[in-house]
């Protein structure tokens, strides 16, 4: 049985990553696959209940190692119930946010070594890595107004615009840094034109 890709979608608030992913799912179901949906921090009951306890706003300051330290442990259990058995049956694996988002926030964002990162990221994923992913890149401003319409703010959408612009300025790098991996797509353009982009890749890919 050949294994399945697996695909993420990563970008910062309010960037259009729920409509694009279900364009992407609707895109390779389509086209006859076997497509697995999912997301982080999450995508199993108890990863689930670390995300509450990720995103929840609180009195308690919260620990920059602890908050990477529940991203990961997150990761595994994400990895070991659903996205690996899942590929290893040969679907395709979609996922909101994986890693990416831990080099972006908690490396970017809350300026985190680097090197703990990877770390982190070995010891938990081998060399397990995503084989495409889409950063939906915008204006910090621009994304956070589409957030804040939303309605109330989690913990992370409460960072300041600096929070969020080292996050953009990451995620950028990391795309730079392997272009074969990633595709940088303008999320500021129209609908039509961030699908049109999206069509084109998944095409390549496929
Ligand atoms: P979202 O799924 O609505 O984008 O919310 C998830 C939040 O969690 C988002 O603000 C980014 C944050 N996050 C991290 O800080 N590190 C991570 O590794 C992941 C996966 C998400």
């Amino acid at each position: 049985m050949q294994r399945g890709k697996f695909l993420t979608i990563e970008g910062t608030e309010g960037v259009g990553k729920s409509t694009n992913l279900a364009f992407v799912c609707d895109w390779l179901k389509t086209r006859g696959l076997d497509v697995v949906v999912t997301r982080e921090p999450g995508g199993t009951p108890m990863a689930e209940e670390v995300r509450s306890l990720l995103l929840s706003k609180r009195d308690e300051p919260v620990d920059e190692t602890a908050e990477l330290l529940l991203v990961f442990a997150a990761r595994a259990q994400h990895l070991a119930q659903v996205i690996k058995p899942a590929l290893a049956r040969g679907a395709w694996v979609l996922s909101d946010r994986f890693t990416d988002a831990t080099y972006a926030y908690q490396g970017g964002g809350r300026g985190l070594n680097k090197a703990v990162i990877e770390e982190l990221e070995e010891l938990v994923q081998g060399d397990l890595r995503p084989d495409l992913t889409l950063i939906l890149d915008i204006d910090v401003e621009l994304g956070l107004n589409r957030a804040r319409q939303r309605g109330e703010l989690d913990r992370f959408e409460s960072e300041t615009i600096g929070f969020f612009e080292r996050v953009r300025e990451a995620y950028r790098q990391r795309a730079e840094s392997a272009p074969d991996r990633y595709r940088l797509i303008n999320a500021g353009a129209t609908l039509p034109e961030v699908q049109a982009e999206i069509d084109s890749v998944l095409s390549e890919l496929l």
